[in-house]
């Protein structure tokens, strides 16, 4: 599919739903997950991004998203990224769902924003549910190391970041799912379709839309979309927003 057709899609478009992931940061320089280089190519995910591996090891656990917070601060939004704010003007109904922690739609002007995988500006307690700025837990936790971490009501402080086998947060999924339910025009960008149930809001089953795969690779999703344009996000969407 040509940028044209595309364009004249998003002209006649009364609901847009995008659909992010990590592809779309690649962007800004931060790195993707499963992709050469990729984070879970690195590190173990069931270390790192499991209760359990909270469990046993918070201060590996802490002290790698402290890394990565780290990372997403020292980064800006990506031309991608700000093309969806723009786009975001001149959609009536427009929904973004996005699977990554990293604020960059929040930081490029994105309004409409459902963070499916959480967020990494904030922690919440594994207990209580309370929720602090994820900064004040790190400085705390690297002046004094793990006994940072522990809460008064006897829980941890944790990043509010959704891990493997734990649900997502109730009112984004289903906002996402409404949205899907509700375009006639769907934008897939920068994700490798691996990880349900985000993935699932790009499939027939969830959406009647006309749904458009941005992505320099095929993907899970490839058979399911109705076109894909083999390109990096930021070959597309400034185009699409000019
Ligand atoms: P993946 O690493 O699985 O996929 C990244 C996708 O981005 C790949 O399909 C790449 O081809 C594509 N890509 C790379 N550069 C791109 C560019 N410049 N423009 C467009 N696409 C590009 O990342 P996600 O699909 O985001 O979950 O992974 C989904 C979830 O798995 C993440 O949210 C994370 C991870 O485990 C949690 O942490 C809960």
């Amino acid at each position: 599919m040509e940028t044209a057709e595309l364009r004249a899609r998003l002209a006649a478009a009364r609901s847009l739903t995008v659909l992010t992931g990590s592809g779309i940061s690649a962007e800004s320089g931060l790195p993707t997950f499963r992709g050469v280089g990729g984070l879970w190519r690195m590190h173990r995910v069931e270390d790192l991004a499991s209760p359990r591996g909270f469990a046993r090891d918070p201060h590996l656990v802490w002290t790698w998203y402290a890394e990565r917070r780290r990372a997403h601060a020292g980064v800006e939004p990506s031309s991608a990224h700000v093309a969806l704010a723009a786009i975001e003007e001149r959609v009536d109904d427009f929904t973004l769902a996005t699977q990554n922690v990293d604020s960059l739609h929040l930081r490029a002007g994105s309004r409409n924003v459902l963070e499916l995988h959480g967020k990494m500006r904030e922690s919440r307690c594994t207990i209580c549910d309370l929720r602090r700025p994820l900064d004040d837990v790190l400085v705390e936790f690297t002046r004094d190391g793990v006994e940072a971490l522990r809460h008064d009501c006897g829980g941890m402080w944790r990043p509010d970041i959704v891990w493997f086998g734990e649900p997502l947060p109730r009112a984004a999924l289903e906002a996402a799912f409404d949205a899907a339910r509700r375009a006639d025009l769907m934008l897939v960008v920068g994700t490798s379709g691996m990880v349900q149930p985000a993935a699932s809001l790009a499939t027939k089953q969830c959406t009647d839309a006309f749904v458009v795969e941005i992505n320099p690779e095929e993907t899970a999703l490839t058979a399911h979309v109705d076109a894909s344009m083999r390109a990096r996000a930021s070959d597309v969407l400034p185009d699409l927003a000019g």
